[in-house]
């Protein structure tokens, strides 16, 4: 390949990266401040501590719906949706549930587009910290996908400061209705060091 060449296909490259920029391809980083902005209360109840070894990397605010479907007798939490938002109110990712559980027990799921990376959790324990607001839980990673993005390398998330987000007070009249029950939250993200 002659030099003349090659700086053709450099110059390419680098237009072909900046077209992807400009079509909004990883605008959001995460960065250092990212880890910086995440608060744990200093007296939360050490069941929702994950194990020494693991650091936060970051905390993200989620404004969306616990979705409960009746059995007919009682109503079950059967999924969540929710968008998920930086400390610049900066949209990042999206939290969703798995159609089914994973073969680890995870299905309450996160992932960002950009760069694209996903953990599937499941419930380790749990605190009632508010008695009209769904618990406080910590969860630990079955699935995590993507060490680029955000959540690649995720080991542990803690749910705290959720508002609302419960099931009716009143049963079922309907087998299979669905309820879906606004809520927010924090979530904090922990990695293995
Ligand atoms: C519905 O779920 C509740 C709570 O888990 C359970 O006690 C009840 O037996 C279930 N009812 C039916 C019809 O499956």
């Amino acid at each position: 390949m002659t030099s003349s060449r090659a700086q053709v296909l450099l110059l390419s490259l680098l237009a072909a990266l900046i077209i992807s920029c400009a079509h909004g391809a990883c605008t959001t980083p995460f960065s250092s401040e990212d880890a910086q902005s995440v608060f744990v209360p200093s007296d939360l109840d050490p069941a929702l501590i994950p194990p020494e070894g693991n650091v936060p990397i970051a905390q993200l605010f989620a404004v969306g719906d616990q979705v409960y479907t009746a059995n007919g007798t009682a109503w079950i939490l059967t999924g969540a949706t929710a968008e998920l938002y930086n400390s610049r109110s900066e949209k990042v990712g999206v939290h969703f549930y798995l159609p089914q559980v994973d073969p680890k027990g995870g299905q309450p799921s996160w992932k960002t587009d950009c760069p694209p990376s996903l953990v599937t959790a499941k419930v380790v324990s749990k605190a009632q910290v508010e008695s009209n607001s769904i618990v406080w839980a910590l969860l630990k990673s079955t699935n995590s996908q993507g060490s680029s993005g955000l959540f690649g390398d995720v080991s542990y998330l803690q749910r705290l400061f959720t508002k609302n987000g419960l099931p009716p007070s009143f049963p079922p009249t309907e087998v299979n209705a669905i309820f879906k029950s606004p809520y927010t939250s924090f979530y904090v993200y922990y990695k293995q060091l």
